[in-house]
């Protein structure tokens, strides 16, 4: 009887909800009226095959195990619409001469790559920038990088990667904006707009949104392993943030390796045309990731080359990347009826608009006396430094450790990534992997603090057995590297011995430590997130020598540093910082630059910890009942470090938290607002954070959702009066009940403060 009853109150306050009814995509302006007319017009002069020949992607090197190559003769007959993996720009210009010159429409390639997060100058990597909280931070990076991109000839980036991670053992964790769907929108749109400015244009690096989608939520953290993921947690969740970049006018997507729910996302036909075309109108082009198209075979999705290329193109996916599976099998479906012309024309009209909206027809070529100077603008590695320390998290600081005092004489910087100039960049640093490379002259944290200190101070260094002598990455396999064996036992012992001397003679020690850049990324999972190698027993056996010692975190995912977490004073996540990364550490160490990052993820104490993530719902038990405090057996279940966590040397203090409407209809907004001092004697950065919760309605709502942040700068003293609003966007969710988006009338939590527990707490109603 009770049961009926709750059904029917369900019910009833299902139909008083409003359902969320989609507006007018901000995709209608993508592409110009201009480049539409002229796609249309050219495409009635190209045959089948040539239309075909733009949906090739083409690689532009020979990828080991992999073949391919210079792909001259394929273009010279129009069978290549893009070219990728190609950084030199003397021969991105020598492949578009043959486009133009001897193709029969003469119609450009466009030239595109992994600008991920910069181009010479290396700017901290996704992860990192997301922990600024500060979505400005990466529009000027990326603004940055696509000046230099378009400068050495790429005009298209496979950039933003806006997939959610809530698994650290995930290599690829490295490559986005952490856990949240809120923080990850932000990021997305402001890398949408650093890269293609306000509209696309002959100044803009079209972007790629990828990995379109669910690819974060790999079975076990494995990369490219199947992903099951409901509905309504890829629509509350996962899609979140491809929307937002969409909404921001991204011109382009990339469709994910795995198999999404058993349906391989670059055949799936709900995600690339239900969700993204006509759910989210959507005018731009998709591209497959690199040999996605006749991966379908390997999925055991397809029965062959021509099965998949017709999955693939009724799904959606407009280019075929490095496959070649399009170029064999696409004019025989075409010429069987099996896929129809007009389909194929509108297949090929995206990328036809995007090179007239890119000026690719009127400028095909890139200025090669001008490509050095532009890369080595100081402007660059300036914004660089600037960027790099807004990005770092102080996690630890007992007895206010840091900042140092400049005076210092001796310093120890001990650990295997102290001094590695490869390490502090990072992964995907675009000259390194295929371009010239050496161009770019990385600050290491060792040069950082000597920098800092200058000739007087005795900076003593220790290196120590690379970390991933286990782990060849992803490029180091196809280059056919072998692991090197981990150190022996007397290597190790000599290494702790050289750390602990050096340790003993100075008066603080810098431990550098951490995964090398190849530890994460692609194809780089860890079913372990340990300190790897010998760092922490080097870690451990300088604590013993009394002295104080700082750990520097150079990674890309958050690492089991439990014994750290008690024994080392103070700790800053570095992430990979960048090119000027070493600088910009020794700006926070020594006080320069007073620390405001926040974690973009849950840090969790152990691999065993994964799946974590703040925004889960509440179980029956929930964690804060005093008998079940832990939901695992061996360790507290709770993160060591909560979403959003990050110390500054200010303190401050949220007060005054007030709704402007403690009571709203469905369909209106309220208002938060919250008091934010600086409590100390020192001028900083806060991040507020505002936090949802709804506390009954037709599904189940997470604990804490972040709807609101905004990071702040305050003199000491200083209080600011901050306001977010909590209006539809905010208060919708995607109903399993009903498949729609809805705002329901129910009773709402709210929380304000510096991270994901925080404790100030006001509450309003939505009623019918
Ligand atoms: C494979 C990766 O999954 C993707 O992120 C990248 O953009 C392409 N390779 C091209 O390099």
């Amino acid at each position: 009887m009770e049961m009926t009853k709750l059904r029917v109150f369900g019910l009833l306050l299902a139909l008083m909800a409003m359902a969320i009814v989609p507006s007018a995509s901000a995709q209608d302006r993508l592409f110009s009226n201009g480049a539409k007319q002229k796609g249309e017009a050219l495409l009635k002069q190209m045959t089948v095959d040539e239309k075909v020949g733009q949906l090739n992607e083409s690689s532009g090197i020979v990828m080991p195990g992999l073949g391919a190559g210079k792909p001259d003769d394929l273009i010279a007959n129009g069978g290549v619409g893009s070219i990728l993996w190609q950084m030199d720009v003397k021969e991105i210009n020598r492949l578009q001469h043959i486009a133009i010159e001897k193709s029969r429409l003469h119609i450009p390639i466009i030239f595109g790559f992994d600008v991920i997060h910069g181009y010479r100058t290396v700017f901290p990597v996704p992860l990192a920038m997301a922990s600024s909280w500060d979505p400005s931070v990466e529009e000027q990076a990326q603004h940055v990088a696509a000046e230099d991109a378009r400068a050495a000839g790429i005009q298209w980036t496979f950039t933003p990667m806006v997939d959610i991670a809530r698994d650290a053992r995930w290599g690829r964790i490295v490559e986005g904006a952490g856990e949240d769907p809120f923080l990850g929108s932000a990021m997305a749109r402001a890398q949408v707009r650093g890269f293609q400015g306000a509209n696309l244009g002959p100044k803009s690096v079209m972007v790629c949104v990828k990995h379109f989608a669910g690819y974060g939520a790999a079975d076990g953290g494995r990369d490219y392993d199947s992903v099951y993921v409901p509905e309504e947690l890829m629509e509350n969740v996962y899609l979140v943030p491809f929307h937002a970049a969409v909404e921001a006018g991204a011109g382009s997507f990339m469709s994910a390796y795995m198999d999404l729910n058993d349906v391989p996302a670059t055949g799936n036909h709900w995600l690339l045309t239900d969700v993204l075309r006509k759910d989210w109108g959507f005018q731009g082009l998709v591209l497959s990731d690199a040999f996605a198209v006749g991966s379908l075979v390997t999925h055991g999705y397809a029965r062959d080359g021509e099965d998949a290329a017709f999955k693939a193109i009724t799904a959606g996916l407009n280019m075929d990347m490095a496959s070649l599976t399009y170029s064999h099998n696409l004019a025989k479906l075409v010429k069987d009826g099996k896929v129809s012309e007009k389909y194929l024309d509108e297949m090929v009209l995206p990328i036809l608009e995007a090179k007239y909206d890119l000026g690719l027809f009127e400028h095909p070529y890139a200025d090669e006396s001008k490509v050095d100077a532009m890369l080595s603008r100081p402007e660059g590695l300036e914004l660089e430094r600037k960027l790099a320390a807004r990005s770092m998290v102080l996690l630890r600081n007992e007895n206010s450790t840091l900042p140092l005092s400049k005076k210092l004489k001796k310093v120890a910087v001990i650990g295997p990534l102290a001094d590695s100039a490869h390490d502090i960049e990072g992964g995907w640093t675009v000259e390194g992997l295929f371009g010239p490379g050496g161009k770019s002259h990385p600050i290491t944290v060792f040069a950082g603090i000597k920098n800092k200190l200058g000739p007087d101070a005795q900076v003593t260094l220790v290196t120590g057995p690379t970390p991933d002598r286990f782990y060849p990455g992803l490029l180091d396999m196809l280059s056919g590297k072998k692991p090197i064996p981990p150190p022996s036992a007397e290597e190790t012992a000599a290494w702790i011995e050289k750390a602990k001397v050096a340790a003993a003679d100075a008066d603080v020690v810098v431990a550098v430590m951490g995964e090398t850049a190849s530890m994460s990324g692609e194809a780089a999972s860890r079913s372990s997130l340990d300190l790897p190698g010998i760092q922490e027993q080097m870690l451990e056996a300088i604590a013993t020598t009394g002295k104080p010692v700082v750990l520097v975190l150079e990674a890309g995912r958050p690492l089991d540093i439990r014994w750290a977490a008690e024994h080392v004073p103070a700790i800053l996540e570095a992430w990979y910082p960048g090119t000027e990364g070493g600088n910009a550490v020794a700006d926070v160490l020594f006080g320069d630059v007073n620390p405001g990052g926040k974690l973009p993820v849950s840090w969790p104490r152990s691999a065993g910890s994964e799946p974590l993530y703040y925004n889960h719902t509440r179980t029956h038990e929930p964690e804060d009942t005093p008998q079940f405090t832990s939901r695992y057996w061996d360790i507290n279940s709770k993160p060591l470090f909560p979403f959003g966590y990050g110390l500054s040397y200010s303190t401050f203090k949220f007060s005054n938290l007030q709704l402007s409407k403690s009571s709203v209809h469905v369909g209106d907004a309220t208002e938060v607002k919250v008091d934010v001092t600086n409590t100390s004697p020192i001028a900083g950065d806060a991040v507020a954070q505002v936090y949802i919760h709804q506390r009954y309605g037709s599904a189940s709502r997470p604990v804490r959702q972040l709807k609101g942040f905004a990071r702040i700068s305050l003199k000491p003293g200083e209080t600011r009066t901050l306001m977010f609003p909590l209006g539809k966007e905010e208060l919708k969710y995607w109903n399993p009940q009903t498949r729609e988006w809805i705002v329901e009338p129910s009773e709402f939590d709210v929380w304000a403060g510096e991270d994901s527990t925080a404790s100030l707490h006001a509450d309003f109603t939505i009623v019918p």
